[in-house]
């Protein structure tokens, strides 16, 4: 196996979000919840930025993009229209032996489940991996107080659903005219054979989709327009460009909804290597024909110019919130020795416009009128962005602090600052300080916050 480009970081980044308040494990205190991850202070921070940043890109800086916050829970009609109630399953095997299981397609699996020869992955006996059955990863409820199979709901295994079903609310309310897309973030849940990595695939999560609709005939160039995009928005976020590449789906890899599908992967470091945070598919019409047919209402758009109406194709952006925030974090992390010193230091390296606190603020000493400027400064950064002030411990073990979380820039107020009004600014990264005046602070950070 050709060794990995990056390293992994997973274990050290996981205990460094539960550590510094990123992510901490669901119901820690009972044990954990298998595979769901609540964020903490600075990981709520972090993941709506990102979020934040898809809402601009994608609904508030285009005229062609709507809005939707469309429920969890709906018509279970839905999922038998989507096709996800038949075709949403992953095939499953268990081992009679040690009771762990397993998707039939594991790479560790040797031989064929069901058959004397299979070997299980994890207790290493023959013959115990029972014959793959199909598993439904949708999760099920029930709606009103009386369970029985008539209230039987479920909760959504994507967010677009929301978007097909109220595709002409849509267009009629806002006027829109094809081209034209509806895009949403909410959470979606799946209940995964395998999850694991951390968040990268969890049983509960959130995605961010676009849904365009075009006219048929004019979905590949489409597709090609959002492939690049969505690249673009990646690149954006910092990701490195030689972590970041695009996976053609085969034929055989095509959802049962899609005529076309890139993924954009990340490379995770270690063995992970390149996995998808990202899918562009062409859906064609299945969605919006599958509920005509479903619903007996018609989906189609009115072309007034031409006076024809026709059921658009879908061209889907679709990516998940809690794998881009996982790249973000792996991306970031590195490990340095600072010259001069003994102790190396531990970097957060993300994007400033991302980074939970932008500014760390610090009286050098606890005396001589500095936590009292210093307590006036932070209050002022404050109304423009996250600041946090600490005023205990060794000044070097304060920036420290920061570096791990991932500030940009810290700010002291020394014996200096109280005589001249001016602070130094140390940047994260290069570790340069600068002397300005604490009033151009604000103004100085916001413009680099901005660029
Ligand atoms: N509507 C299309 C759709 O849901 P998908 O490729 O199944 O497509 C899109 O999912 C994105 O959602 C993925 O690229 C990933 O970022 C995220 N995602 C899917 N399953 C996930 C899971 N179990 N945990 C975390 N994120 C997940």
């Amino acid at each position: 196996m050709a060794e990995p480009t990056f390293p992994d970081v997973m274990d050290k980044l996981v205990s460094l979000c539960k550590r510094r308040g990123f992510i901490f494990q669901s119901s820690e205190i009972y044990g954990g919840t298998g595979s769901v991850w609540d964020y903490g202070p600075l990981g709520v921070e972090l993941k709506k930025r990102i979020k934040d940043r898809w809402w601009n890109a994608m609904v508030r800086a285009r005229d062609d993009i709507e809005g939707l916050d469309a429920a969890i829970l709906m018509h279970p009609r839905v999922w038998e229209a989507s096709g996800h109630v038949s075709g949403f399953v992953d095939p499953l095997v268990d081992c009679k032996n040690c009771k762990k299981r397993f998707r039939a397609d594991d790479p560790r699996i040797k031989g064929t489940p069901g058959t004397p020869d299979a070997q299980c992955p994890s207790c290493g006996m023959k013959g115990t991996l029972s014959a793959a059955r199909q598993f439904n990863l949708m999760f099920k409820t029930f709606m009103g107080p009386v369970e029985d199979t008539a209230s039987v709901v479920y909760l959504r295994p994507e967010t677009a659903q929301g978007i097909y079903v109220n595709f002409l609310n849509v267009q009629q309310a806002t006027r829109q005219k094809v081209p034209f897309g509806i895009a949403q973030i909410g959470k979606a849940f799946r209940n995964e054979i395998t999850p694991g990595n951390f968040i990268f695939r969890t049983r509960e999560f959130e995605q961010m989709e676009m849904q365009f609709f075009v006219e048929p005939g004019t979905d590949m160039t489409w597709f090609e327009y959002w492939k690049a995009q969505r690249m673009e928005w990646h690149q954006s976020l910092g990701l490195a460009p030689a972590r970041l590449q695009f996976h053609q789906h085969e034929k055989h890899e095509l959802a049962h909804y899609a005529r076309a599908a890139f993924d954009v992967q990340f490379d995770f470091g270690g063995t992970l290597g390149f996995q998808e945070i990202e899918g562009v598919h062409n859906r064609g019409d299945f969605d919006l024909t599958q509920h005509q047919q479903f619903s007996g209402k018609k989906l189609e758009y009115f072309d007034q110019p031409n006076n024809r109406r026709f059921v658009p194709y879908v061209v889907e952006t679709s990516v998940g919130a809690d794998r881009t925030t996982l790249a973000v974090l792996v991306n970031g992390y590195r490990e340095e020795s600072v010259a001069g010193e003994d102790e190396g230091r531990t970097v957060l390296g993300i994007h400033r416009a991302l980074a939970p606190i932008t500014a760390g603020v610090f009286p050098l000493v606890k005396k001589d009128g500095m936590p009292e400027m210093a307590e006036k400064l932070a209050a002022d950064l404050r109304s423009a962005f996250p600041v946090f002030y600490d005023e205990s411990g060794a000044i070097g073990r304060r920036y420290r602090r920061q570096d791990e979380v991932g500030t940009p820039w810290c700010i002291t107020v020394d014996g200096d600052s109280v005589k001249d009004g001016t602070v130094t600014i140390r940047d994260r990264d290069t570790l340069q300080q600068e002397r300005v005046a604490a009033t151009a602070v604000r103004a100085l950070l916001q413009e680099r916050l901005g660029s």
